[in-house]
């Protein structure tokens, strides 16, 4: 073998074993997080992964909506009532629409309403397990076991995060005051004309 080949091997070598570190380094996950730093960690992923856009109430202001903070994540608020709407644009290949708070969502599935995630044992997710929130999100499956989750509650996006962070999501959730609000079991479209004729 030339010098010349030897080298480029060499080079070579290098190369392949700063990829494969890269990579490995990349995929590790953190471990032995205490349940403080679990928290931490859950309540950065949650924050800045969208979840209050679909969860959280909003108050209005004159430059648009923001979270109401002293119901985050508690879900389309129990009682509110939904503007009026023509199902007709409900159909498959329509637009969608939210109604204000953009916690309610109308399209061809029905109504769909933002669900509790405060740690709420009747109305939030209290009794969800970690195995049962981790399920639910991977597998888009109402409380981790039941009825397929309808849109537009992205988990096919979610479920790619790693088993620590979505354990550390659940960590989070479970960490703050439960708020007591039932949502509403989604309409389907058959029943959809009720309660969006506006009366
Ligand atoms: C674009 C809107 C939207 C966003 C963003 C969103 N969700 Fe959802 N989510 C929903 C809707 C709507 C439902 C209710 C779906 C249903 O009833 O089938 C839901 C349901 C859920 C459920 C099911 C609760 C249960 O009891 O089974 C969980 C858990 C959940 N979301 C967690 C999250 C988390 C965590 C995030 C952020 C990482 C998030 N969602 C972001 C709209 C959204």
């Amino acid at each position: 073998m030339s010098k010349k080949i030897i080298i480029m091997l060499q080079i070579g070598m290098v190369v392949f074993i700063s990829i494969s570190q890269f990579n490995c380094s990349g995929k590790e996950e953190k471990k032995d997080l205490s349940k403080e730093e679990m928290i931490a960690l859950g309540k950065y992923i949650v924050t800045t992964s969208g979840c209050d856009d679909c969860h959280t109430p909003k108050i209005f202001t004159e430059f648009g909506p923001v979270f109401d903070t002293t119901r985050r994540f508690s879900g389309f608020p129990q009682g509110e009532k939904l503007p009026a709407y023509d199902v007709k644009y409900a159909a498959p290949g329509n637009w969608y629409s939210a109604e204000k708070n953009l916690t309610a969502w109308v399209g061809p599935w029905g109504i769909s309403y933002a669900s509790n995630l405060t740690p709420d044992n009747a109305t939030g997710i209290g009794t969800l397990t970690e195995e049962m929130f981790i399920k639910c999100i991977r597998e888009g499956k109402y409380m981790g076991v039941g009825r397929p989750l309808l849109p537009p509650m992205p988990w096919q996006v979610y479920g790619q995060k790693t088993d620590q962070d979505l354990k550390a999501m659940y960590a989070y959730f479970h960490s703050l005051e439960p708020i007591k609000n039932q949502v509403p079991q989604p309409t389907p479209p058959d029943k959809m004309m009720e309660i969006l004729a506006g009366k």
